[in-house]
């Protein structure tokens, strides 16, 4: 497998400056990571040549991020566009279709939120070295915590909530025992959440209220997946979900990592794309610091024709 290797450019590649809204004041990372930022020696995770001791809340270890989608596509529509033996079908790049979907529905429009997870950072050889998992039992939000009080209502929340609620969708391919959007989000954040050192209540100021760090969490994860529209990036390349015909593999790659800058990884249920990561380093905490594109690691799931099917 050839792998790229990773441009150390600094800084400039950077496409996510969120600003802060209302936590500067509560939260401690943003002020005790300001001189980490400002240290010309300090590197995005997975960069430094020597062992970062300090730090904590300024540098993840396992710092290799992956922000993963979903395309929950139905599975009915794959199956009778299978029945009609279709054939490959090249896509005329940058040549807009007239049959695109309207804006009238957004959802069918939008690749849903799987995750924000935290590998390993990959081998000298630029294979997968794993993940850590559920790795803090006392932080984890059990089942029985109403997750609709505790954002909209504990946390006054309430568009985080709307927007999960929306967005975040459990799907047949989550994975996860529940069948419920708030077990999705739940497990998300007990899974790989809990192992991330830089979202630690340590790093926050103020009074740690039972949660903060999750509710964080998945404020995070909502504004990663805010600047990642796949649907529109496949869209730009005239790439939209139809049962009429299939998709090169290389064509959706391409557009994809037209967008995102590097090598984005794709996989496929039955043939048909269902699951998007973008990874990244990051420089600086999970929630405040500079998230920069890089490569994916691994082969993709996905056979060289694809089908991109309607919800
Ligand atoms: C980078 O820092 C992390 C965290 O201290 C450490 O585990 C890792 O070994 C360091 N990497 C290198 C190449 O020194
Ligand atoms: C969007 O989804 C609705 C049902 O949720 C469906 O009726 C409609 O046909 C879909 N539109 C497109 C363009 O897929
Ligand atoms: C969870 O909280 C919401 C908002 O407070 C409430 O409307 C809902 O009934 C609660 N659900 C359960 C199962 O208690």
């Amino acid at each position: 497998m050839f792998i790229k290797p990773f441009v150390l450019l600094a800084g400039s590649l950077s496409i996510f400056a969120y600003p802060n809204p209302g936590f500067a004041a509560k939260r401690s990372d943003t002020q005790s990571c300001s001189a980490f930022m400002a240290n010309p020696s300090s590197t995005y995770s997975c960069e430094n040549s020597t062992t970062v001791t300090s730090n904590s809340c300024c540098f993840e270890r396992a710092g290799l991020m992956l922000h993963t989608q979903f395309w929950d596509y139905d599975p009915d529509k794959l199956s009778s566009a299978k029945k009609r033996d279709l054939g490959y079908s090249p896509v005329h790049r940058n040549k807009k279709r007239s049959g695109a979907p309207s804006s009238s529905y957004p959802i069918n429009k939008s690749f849903t939120i799987h995750g924000l997870w935290s590998d390993y950072c990959a081998t000298s050889s630029g294979k997968s070295a794993g993940y850590p998992a559920s790795c803090d039992a006392d932080l984890a939000v059990p089942d029985s915590v109403n997750l609709s009080d505790l954002i909209a209502n504990q946390f006054n929340k309430p568009d985080l909530y709307q927007l999960m609620k929306t967005y975040w969708v459990n799907t047949e391919s989550s994975n996860v025992a529940g069948d419920s959007d708030e077990e999705l989000w739940a497990h998300e954040y007990n899974k790989h959440g809990t192992c991330m050192n830089t979202v630690r209540p340590e790093c926050f100021t103020g009074v740690y209220k039972q949660y903060d760090a999750a509710v964080e969490f998945w404020q995070k994860v909502t504004k990663v997946w805010d600047g990642l529209n796949t649907y529109e990036f496949l869209e730009s390349a005239s790439i939209v979900p139809t049962t009429d015909n299939t998709y090169e593999l290389v064509d959706i790659k391409s557009a994809l990592q037209e967008a995102f800058g590097k090598d984005v990884y794709v996989s496929c249920k039955d043939g048909a794309l269902n699951e998007i990561w973008y990874y990244y380093h990051v420089k600086g905490s999970i929630l405040t610091g500079d998230y920069k594109p890089v490569d994916k690691i691994g082969s993709d799931r996905c056979p060289d024709e694809v089908y991109y099917i309607p919800k």
